[in-house]
């Protein structure tokens, strides 16, 4: 059964181009609803935690200073099927293959700063919120 839970963050650079407010219209637009948000700064290490599945990924260490080069805004976003609804919301990985009108496709300015994040599965969702986010903080 599929879960009804994801997480996204917003990344440094939609972010620092004040795309923030234009995201989060995106997310209620899609009918996701929000249960826990937060901006916050990661440090290094708290990126390499984050993105530990990657680590072996040639692309991991520059993903680990990208993520932690400036202010964020996490999220735990709910709807039914959230992790692939999300997904399919946001558009491919790749801002340039990522269909019109996705929040990637949109925001998005490289594979790295493709705009925001988006959990894989149920049980990274559940991981990836609670690295965030404590039961006080969900609503
Ligand atoms: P995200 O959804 O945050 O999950 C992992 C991130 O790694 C992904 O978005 C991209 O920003 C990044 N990523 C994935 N593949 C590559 C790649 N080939 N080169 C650089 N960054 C990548």
């Amino acid at each position: 059964m599929s879960g009804n839970k994801t997480l996204t963050m917003i990344k440094p650079t939609a972010f620092a181009k004040n795309y923030t407010g234009k995201i989060i219209d995106k997310i209620i637009e899609g009918g996701f609803r929000i249960v826990a948000m937060k901006m916050t700064k990661l440090t290094k290490d708290q990126a390499k935690l984050f993105y530990k599945v990657h680590q072996d990924k040639p692309f991991y260490n520059d993903l680990v200073t990208f993520m932690s080069s400036g202010p964020i805004v996490a999220a735990i976003l709910e709807k039914e099927n959230a992790v692939e609804a999300w997904r399919h919301y946001i558009g491919a990985t790749n801002p340039e293959k990522a269909a019109p009108g996705t929040i990637r496709n949109l925001y998005g300015t490289s594979l790295q700063a493709n705009a925001v994040h988006g959990s894989d599965s149920d049980e990274n969702a559940e991981i990836e919120a609670a690295f965030f986010f404590s039961q006080l903080e969900r609503f």
